[in-house]
């Protein structure tokens, strides 16, 4: 039996890193690197995907054909046309899709198409970086509400997807995850107030996500977890 991760996203700074990580870790025979623009990364076997279009969903997951670990870590806070919105003020209709369109339908249309690649027997796992700002509960400075919002819709996705999902595949998981504040490209423009213990290496976060990964039993699927292995209310 050759064991399978996937890591979408591997062109970003968490994507990549966790790549990093897997391979250093050597648990997998195969490794699958998916990005938009079908780069490889070392070790890896290479794939195109583009979250916003269902048919290179569609062609990666026939190429990846069969999975123990699906990571999605795409996502955009700023650029291509979108930046977080301080106020309503500045809501736009382009805006809010654009960041509908990667955070939570990009995921949900991997989800689609990758979910029934895990296998079954065994304890299988896939999981969405989401955020910590997308928790209604946690929402108390307001703001980015394109990128909270479209987390929010993720983290509901997620749920939603894990329960039809655990009904055929009881050993298998499906969570979010919050990175943590990491210094990556996204958060690069926002992290003037982070104070410097707070804002993670990629390498740290990729190393805490595989290790909260590790330590979730299926019970816990639909579920959203932090860097730390603390749950976040949605
Ligand atoms: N960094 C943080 O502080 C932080 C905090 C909380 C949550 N997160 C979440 O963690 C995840 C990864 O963030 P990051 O910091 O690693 O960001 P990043 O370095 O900007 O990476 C974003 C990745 O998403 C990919 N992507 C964007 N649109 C895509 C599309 N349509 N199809 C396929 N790939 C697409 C990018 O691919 P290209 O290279 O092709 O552009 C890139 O690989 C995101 O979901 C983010 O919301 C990050």
């Amino acid at each position: 039996m050759t064991s399978t991760a996937v890591v979408i996203g591997a062109t970003g700074g968490i994507g990549g890193a966790i790549a990093r990580e897997l391979k250093g870790g050597g648990r997998y025979d195969r490794l699958v690197a998916l990005c938009r623009s079908g780069n490889s990364v070392d070790g890896f076997e290479a794939g195109t995907i583009d979250v916003e279009d269902e048919e290179t969903v569609q062609r990666a997951a026939a190429q990846v054909g069969e999975a123990d670990l699906v990571i999605v870590a795409t996502g955009l806070l700023h650029g291509d046309g979108y930046g977080p919105e301080k106020t309503y003020r500045s809501l736009s209709e382009e805006g809010l899709a654009r960041a509908f369109q990667v955070n939570a339908i990009g995921p949900a249309l991997v989800a689609k198409h990758f979910l029934p690649l895990l296998r079954r027997e065994g304890r299988s796992v896939f999981a969405a970086l989401s955020a910590r700002v997308g928790s209604i509960a946690d929402n108390r400075l307001g703001g980015w509400y394109g990128y909270r919002a479209s987390k929010a819709a993720l983290n509901q996705l997620i749920r939603t997807l894990a329960i039809e999902h655990r009904r055929k595949f009881p050993n298998s998981l499906c969570v979010a995850l919050h990175p943590g504040t990491v210094d990556t490209a996204l958060s690069k423009p926002f992290q003037s107030n982070v104070a410097e213990d707070k804002l993670f290496s990629a390498a740290y976060a990729a190393r805490q996500l595989l290790t909260v990964i590790d330590g979730l039993d299926p019970e816990q699927t639909g579920r959203i977890f932090a860097w730390d292995g603390q749950e976040i209310e949605p």
